[in-house]
């Protein structure tokens, strides 16, 4: 078969539901599956949008989801991640967008007796770049409001309801986020009659401001290992498509690596915009899955294991945690914290039986750094990026923070002989231990509503599904603040060009 005929077979599926007879699975070769809307297979697109997937359960971490029924819910931390927004304008995201929507225009007006695409591609001679600049849309809106909707039926009516107060970022699309989740989370169908129920501290992100609740750009020497791996791969991502679309542009278009990278991700940002995309219908399974690798490769150079600050980043959330469940004030920061917001009960309150801080994915990833979480750890070079394809991992984006992503810190109080072996899948009650002796307390990572294991986090040791006593838990916090080394990763003078194992900057 010549590489015309490929292309024509891989295309044929077209906007309309696939079409094409059933093929053998990729090759190595590189020989494009079918493309299309939906796949023989089943192959769900969605799930292959790393960051930019839309909320979903989590498929589990390989730990049982239960609940322990001998046990008191008592509290419940959650950390949470905006919906659905439009692109930042970063070179690889908006910008990578914006410039092949330019490209196209350009070439229409140099070229107005041709037109741009033909074929599967003939869309693009009316297709139009109507996406804005990082704000909240209204898809994500409605995303966040079922969230918080889904929160009070599941925790919130197990625990009481004073008046709260929750925390957010100044940055608008975060902030928005926790106003629609508070309007769900209250039950309030009219959007903003819930604005008098709980108070909310609002952190500015503005540069030069610490914040745990967007900690990247106070760590101002936190290097980004994650980008050049990314753009070491995107040639291998991106080379069969842009082959074969090729065959449907002119040929002095010049079609690029960035241009086949733009078009990938012009698919979940319409389809978070416009309901739908004519871009998606274009690509294979595989390369789904080798886009979502990208993207995990970048987080996990970025903010992960594989970055130097990635525990730092990460480290200032967790703090915060420790101090609430402890009940104390932070009078001074030595990380992301600002000591301003959190020495006062009025910003930083204590003894809520619910905690609920929006913020970006980016920390939620170095939280479960910060933790030490090894079950999510790649090796000791970090994500390859010299590979044919997506490498089996369990780090991986669309499952740890999608749009909507929620970390749940649970607390349960259980009897002596609790063995937290035995869960139940539905918690109608909560039982009422306050008068019991001998209880213990525990604490379990949930992380879009699948528990995380524990491995790793030493004080956990011998943990079953995922519960890890709190007080041995609380006891380690100051290591992992030491493993941290959020001075030295944020402000030290140092190098690296590779990932790292360990999410820490060199030892040295
Ligand atoms: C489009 O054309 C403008 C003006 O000629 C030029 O400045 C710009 O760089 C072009 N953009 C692209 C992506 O080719
Ligand atoms: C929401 O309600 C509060 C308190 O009633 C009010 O101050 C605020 O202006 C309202 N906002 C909007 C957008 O209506
Ligand atoms: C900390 O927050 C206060 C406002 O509460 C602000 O005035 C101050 O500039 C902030 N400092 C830093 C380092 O973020
Ligand atoms: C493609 O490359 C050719 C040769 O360098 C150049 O003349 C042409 O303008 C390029 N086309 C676009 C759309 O940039
Ligand atoms: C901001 O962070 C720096 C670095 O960790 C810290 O030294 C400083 O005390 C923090 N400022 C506030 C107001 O918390
Ligand atoms: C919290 O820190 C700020 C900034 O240092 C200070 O002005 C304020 O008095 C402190 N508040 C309390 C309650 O200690
Ligand atoms: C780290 O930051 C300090 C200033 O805080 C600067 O002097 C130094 O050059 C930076 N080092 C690197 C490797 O960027
Ligand atoms: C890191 O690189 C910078 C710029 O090349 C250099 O000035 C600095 O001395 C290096 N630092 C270390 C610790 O090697």
């Amino acid at each position: 078969m010549n590489s015309l005929a490929i292309a024509l077979l891989a295309l044929g599926g077209g906007s309309a539901a696939m079409t094409v007879p059933t093929m053998s699975p990729i090759s190595s070769s590189g020989a494009p599956g079918p493309t299309g809307l939906s796949y023989p297979s089943g192959f769900d697109m969605k799930s292959r949008w790393g960051n930019l997937s839309p909320y979903t359960d989590s498929t589990g971490f390989g730990i049982d989801k239960g609940f322990p029924a001998e046990c008191e819910l008592s509290q419940v931390h959650v950390l949470h991640r905006h919906g659905q927004r439009y692109p930042s304008s970063w070179p690889t995201d908006g910008g990578a967008m914006q410039s092949f929507a330019d490209k196209i225009a350009n070439y229409s007006k140099q070229n107005p007796d041709k037109k741009v695409g033909s074929g599967p591609l003939s869309f693009l001679n009316d297709w139009e770049y109507v996406l804005g600049n990082n704000l909240l849309l209204p898809s994500g809106a409605a995303a966040e409001a079922t969230a918080g909707a889904l929160f009070w039926s599941q925790y919130g009516r197990l625990l009481a309801r004073p008046k709260p107060t929750f925390r957010t970022t100044d940055y608008p699309r975060i902030l928005e986020s926790a106003r629609w989740w508070l309007s769900g989370f209250f039950n309030n169908v009219g959007a903003n009659s819930s604005y008098a129920l709980y108070d909310l501290t609002v952190m500015s992100e503005d540069d030069g401001f610490n914040t745990t609740l967007s900690s990247t750009s106070t760590c101002t020497n936190g290097s980004s290992n994650g980008d050049p791996d990314v753009a070491g791969f995107y040639p291998t991502l991106t080379k069969t498509a842009l082959k074969r679309f090729s065959a449907f542009l002119p040929h002095d278009f010049n079609l690029t690596t960035m241009d086949v990278y733009a078009m990938f991700s012009m698919c979940p940002y319409e389809s978070a915009t416009l309901g739908q995309s004519s871009f998606c219908s274009l690509f294979t399974e595989q390369e789904w899955e080798d886009f979502e690798y990208t993207i995990d490769m970048m987080f996990y150079g970025n903010n992960m294991f594989g970055s130097p600050s990635g525990r730092a980043q990460g480290i200032g959330y967790v703090e915060e945690v420790a101090a609430r469940l402890q009940s104390r004030l932070i009078m001074q920061s030595h990380s992301s914290i600002n000591y301003t917001y959190d020495n006062n009960t009025k910003q930083f309150p204590l003894h809520q039986p619910m905690y609920m801080d929006m913020s970006h994915e980016t920390v939620i990833v170095a939280v479960l750094a910060a933790l030490g979480l090894d079950y999510f750890k790649y090796g000791p070079h970090g994500m390859p990026k010299n590979v044919e394809h997506a490498v089996p991992r369990n780090f991986i984006m669309h499952k740890v923070a999608p749009f909507g992503a929620r970390l749940f810190t649970e607390v349960w109080t259980c009897p002596a002989d609790s063995k937290l072996d035995k869960l139940q899948d539905q918690m109608y009650k909560n039982p009422d231990l306050s008068s019991s002796s001998g209880t213990t307390d525990y604490i379990r990572f949930v992380l879009n509503n699948a528990p995380v294991p524990v491995e790793g986090l030493s004080p956990c040791k011998g943990s079953v599904n995922g519960f890890c006593g709190m007080k041995e838990f609380l006891d380690y916090v100051p290591e992992l603040t030491k493993q941290a080394m959020y001075q030295q990763a944020c402000f030290g003078d140092y190098n690296v060009s590779t990932q790292v194992p360990n999410g820490q900057p060199p030892l040295s």
